[in-house]
């Protein structure tokens, strides 16, 4: 037992180093300091449906009432808009029918699709009737064509409801409720061949659409086989013994062509099939439920990967994860895979285990393929009754689909993930990268890649103030869009120069940046000449970033103190995933009842003669065991003089700025500070004579402005200025990151 315990404590620190760095953002950084835009109409709200025309230089950006034409490098220019409102008499029926007149009674725009004459379709809502039309850009003008259809079966009617579409061809997928009560819930294909599915709790059991792809299989298919729909929803389960309600995850396929059967399963899907979808997230019971899907696709339809966010149905578990699914592992559950049957148990229940009786040809489920075709069955109609009734009965596959290498890509504590998106990304070397921009319900976005199996989160970007969740997201080849209820906002995938030092560029082991040494600077990639690629440091597997130039040590600030002071000597860690040591005198400092460790300081209480000494901290990274430091600072604190008086009980010293750096300045940055420093330095003058208020002057802008980069300052000064007490609450933050990393580690120790 005893050794047990040993050995248990000693591997403790290892596993939480290893949660912080899988779970902890390495930078958090408002949108602003990203190259972001934000978009808000005054009076509109909900901007939550998105169509990237990147052929017109347009994001069409749906909203309550309103459609926006943006622009799609700086969405901040409205190019046009056209309103969708909701007649009065029929916002009155829609409340007379019991809804919200200022809430549900409106039309939302749900679903924008490009279609091939360079029109769009779209459908609202509107007023629980939901409706849709064509809308065309000419001339700078956004219209709507007024030739409004149905939409019942396309869009909800509840615009609380989660639903999913996809355009192929000209012809509408979706899926959604066909019912005003929003009870009948179908996955439809549109005219010409309108077709559906069955109302029967084993087909669709109280399900939550979250997302529909295409997958273009039947285009060069050896095995003539169809083109495919994927639907990914969670719903009810049946599959288990369970006196609550559990829900699961689930993938559902159905085929483009599909006709429906002859007498059996009339204008039916007769290739509806589906499968519970895992995410095993480590000690966590109930299934995960998904909450968005990406197609990430680099080359032909086999080498397809959804990419899925999952969170918890239960309300005690705080995680979120990441799950990767591959086209082909989903593909082989249900052309190869066992199917489940009902079978009756006791009086009224029913059981639903594993089918092991014959299966008949063709295969339940089954596009047509050559195979069929070969046996006289070339389109869904002719389908045997055998064959219509098995799939009609038995929809689910016994095995679950299990994600790439069995486990989740990213578990993080937090906020919910609530939207997914993925970019390539090919790196100096030549090889290609994953990147994962996943939206949560705190309103911001992680950027997230994983290498050989170790995911990385480059950085946390806030998109939404006050926080608001993320309810789209959409990608274009150098831009990430995203939507809330409250405004739409805009980042560029990389902005590289805001790493101002090598070993931030470097350690940050984002694939599209890299340190330019020449330069000195911090570039994207993808601009650096080929004969200029050793010129360039980038080290995305490793973090290897030895080749950076050390950085200088920093001269010791002279500060006094008075015995019984309780000083503060500030020093910021470089990332969210540094930490920081302090010295005197060369001796490592512990918290003890005289020195307080804190995140961005070092608070010596109740000063005695015994404290004077030289203090140096230094921020330090560790990647692959070797230990970086990024920044440092170094106080040389004494014994004051008795004239010194004022200083009270908790007063800070007052550091000189340490070194002069050539940074960018941002100038009203100076000014405010110049207003506030000149008080502060008249009394200072007043007890003490050093005179080297520009130093500090530089320091203090470039700190303003990075968030990240670290001087001495004063106290006082720091909080009259927003953002650099901001950059302080994030590191409040960071602390708090820091201890749910323990904190996991505790629940899977
Ligand atoms: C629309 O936005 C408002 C304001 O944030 C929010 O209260 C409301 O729930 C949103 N409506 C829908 C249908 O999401
Ligand atoms: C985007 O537009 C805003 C408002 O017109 C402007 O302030 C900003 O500089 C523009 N940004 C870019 C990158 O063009």
């Amino acid at each position: 037992m005893l050794p047990l315990l040993v050995l248990c404590l000693w591997c403790l620190p290892l596993l939480t180093a290893k949660q912080i760095s899988l779970s902890t953002p390495r930078r958090t950084v408002p949108l602003s300091g990203n190259g972001g835009h934000v978009f808000r109409e005054e009076g509109v709200w909900n901007y939550s449906t998105m169509l990237l025309r990147e052929d017109l230089g347009l994001l069409i950006l749906g909203a309550r009432e309103a459609i926006f034409a943006l622009d799609l490098s700086n969405i901040t220019h409205k190019r046009a808009m056209v309103k969708w409102q909701v007649p009065q008499e029929m916002q009155d029926k829609c409340s007379h029918k019991g809804k919200d007149s200022q809430i549900e009674c409106q039309n939302y725009i749900r679903i924008l699709h490009k279609i091939a004459d360079g029109r769009m379709y779209v459908c609202g809502t509107n007023a629980f009737s939901p409706t849709c039309d064509y809308m065309s850009y000419t001339d700078g003008r956004l219209t709507l064509e007024n030739k409004r259809e149905d939409g019942k079966g396309k869009c909800p009617f509840d615009p609380f409801q989660r639903y999913a579409s996809e355009l192929v061809d000209g012809v509408l997928f979706s899926a959604t409720s066909i019912n005003f009560l929003g009870s009948e819930p179908v996955v439809m294909r549109g005219s010409p061949e309108p077709i559906r599915t069955d109302f029967k709790t084993s087909w669709l059991n109280e399900p939550n659409f979250i997302g529909m792809q295409h997958i273009a299989e039947g285009e060069q298919s050896p095995e003539g086989d169809d083109d495919k729909i994927y639907i990914f929803f969670s719903e009810t389960a049946v599959e288990y013994d369970s006196y609550s309600k559990l829900e699961v995850s689930r993938v559902a396929r159905v085929c483009k062509n599909d006709m429906g059967g002859m007498r059996t399963l009339q204008r039916k899907w007769t290739s509806f099939v589906k499968a519970r979808l895992d995410c095993p997230v480590p000690d966590t019971s109930l299934p995960f439920l998904i909450q968005d899907v990406f197609r990430f696709c680099p080359g032909d339809w086999s080498t397809c990967v959804f990419y899925a966010v999952f969170t918890p149905q239960s309300h005690t578990s705080q995680y979120a994860a990441v799950c990767a699914y591959r086209i082909a592992d989903i593909r082989q559950v249900f052309s190869e895979g066992k199917f489940k049957t009902p079978v009756p148990v006791e009086t009224s229940f029913v059981k639903w285990v594993m089918y092991s009786g014959d299966v008949p040809f063709p295969r339940p489920g089954a596009c047509i393929n050559n195979e069929a075709r070969e046996k006289g069955v070339s389109q869904s109609l002719d389908l045997p009754d055998r064959t219509l009734q098995f799939i009609r009965d038995r929809p689910l596959m016994d095995q679950a689909v299990q994600p790439i290498s069995d486990h989740p890509l990213l578990v993080k504590r937090g906020a919910a993930f609530t939207r997914i998106v993925v970019a390539g990304a090919v790196a100096l070397d030549g090889s290609s990268h994953q990147v994962m921009f996943i939206g949560t319900e705190s309103g911001s976005v992680l950027k997230v890649v994983n290498y050989n199996g170790h995911t990385v989160i480059i950085e946390e970007v806030q998109l939404f103030q006050p926080t608001e969740p993320v309810k789209t997201l959409r990608l274009s080849s150098s831009m990430l869009y995203a939507g809330s209820e409250v405004a739409a906002a805009q980042m560029p995938l990389s902005s590289c120069g805001q790493y101002r030092s090598c070993l931030d560029c470097v350690l940050a082991r984002d694939p599209y940046c890299g340190w330019k040494l020449t330069a000195k600077e911090c570039t994207a990639v993808s601009s650096v000449q080929q004969d200029s690629h050793s010129d360039v440091i980038q080290s995305l597997t490793d973090g290897n970033a030895t080749r950076c130039p050390l950085i200088e040590s920093s001269k010791a600030v002279n500060m006094s103190f008075l015995p019984g002071n309780t000083i503060k000597l500030f020093c910021q860690p470089s990332s969210n995933l540094a930490r920081v040591e302090w010295h005197v005198d060369k001796r490592l400092v512990i918290s003890s009842d005289t020195y307080e460790i804190q995140r961005d300081g070092l608070l010596i209480l109740n000063a005695s003669a015994q404290a004077s000494g030289l203090y140096t901290c230094r921020s330090v990274e560790t990647y692959n065991n070797v230990d970086y430091i990024t920044r440092n600072a170094a106080y040389e604190l004494r014994q004051g003089s008795g004239q010194t008086r004022q200083a009270e009980e908790t007063s800070l010293l007052l550091p000189q700025a340490q070194k002069q750096q050539n940074t960018v300045v941002a100038l009203q940055v100076i000014v405010v500070f110049l207003s506030l420093m000149l008080i502060a330095l008249i009394m200072w003058n007043v007890y003490n004579g050093h005179f080297k208020i520009l130093g500090r002057h530089c320091n203090q802008g470039q700190e303003a402005e990075g968030g990240q980069e670290f001087a001495p300052t004063l106290e006082p000064l720091q909080a009259a200025d927003g953002k650099v007490s901001k950059a302080g609450s994030n590191s409040n933050n960071n602390h708090n990151r820091r201890s749910e990393g323990k904190d996991m580690t505790q629940q899977i120790t």
